[in-house]
């Protein structure tokens, strides 16, 4: 575990004031191989995290080793009426596709700094963050670049379920879509802080 690396956890009060430490730590991350990226895609995250800051479900944990941000996790709740799923390359039975209020947690951008890595910072954002959600499960989307990426997730209990087209204004152009079933095994362990 990093020595000296603090968790938080909460809503926009702490997102909105790291704002700009947030941006650029998703630009270094994100700019780098395996990862696509688009010349306005530094543009396009900010203004997609602002887009979630009117969102009562928005939730982030960060990981800072003095004032320095090495890390971010953050998400919101599924909407009932998302169409997120009918977008799948894959046709998935109608008890995974199904929504409702709190049935599902998207978590939206991950990252640690790359001298952060292999610490299990990692490991703690993404326990704290979901341990602390009230939703029964959680989806999310990666690139299928992201090979290493994707060992971790597996290794964490998440399933790959399809493949979803990214869009025009979308960090990439193709994703890999995971779930994670249940967060329930997340709540009941010890997360350490
Ligand atoms: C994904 C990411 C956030 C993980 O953070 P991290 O701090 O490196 O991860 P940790 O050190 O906490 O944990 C890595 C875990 O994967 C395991 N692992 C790593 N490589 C592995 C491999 N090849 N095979 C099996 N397990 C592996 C480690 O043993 C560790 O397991 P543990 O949780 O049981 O201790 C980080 O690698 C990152 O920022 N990647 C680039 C950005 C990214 O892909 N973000 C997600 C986009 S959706």
């Amino acid at each position: 575990m990093g020595v000296g690396v603090r968790l938080e956890s909460g809503g926009v009060e702490i997102a909105g004031a790291l704002v700009d430490d947030i941006c650029r730590l998703y630009d270094e991350v994100f700019s780098e191989p395996p990862f696509f990226w688009r010349d306005d895609e530094s543009d396009l995250h900010r203004q997609r995290l602002a887009g979630l800051f009117d969102d009562p479900t928005f939730g982030i944990t960060v990981a800072r080793v003095g004032a320095d941000l090495v890390g971010f996790a953050y998400g919101f709740a599924v909407p009932a009426d998302t169409q997120r799923w009918s977008r799948l390359t894959e046709r998935l039975p109608q008890e995974t596709t199904a929504e409702w209020p709190g049935r599902t947690f998207l978590l939206f951008d991950f990252a640690v700094r790359r001298s952060c890595r292999g610490r299990r910072v990692g490991r703690r954002l993404h326990d704290t963050l979901l341990a602390g959600r009230p939703e029964e499960r959680a989806t999310l989307t990666v690139q299928p670049t992201a090979v290493d990426t994707q060992v971790i997730y597996r290794h964490w209990g998440w399933r790959k379920v399809g493949q979803v087209e990214g869009g025009p204004d979308a960090a990439a152009p193709v994703f890999d879509v995971y779930l994670r079933d249940s967060l329930a095994d997340l709540r009941a362990g010890q997360v350490s802080p």
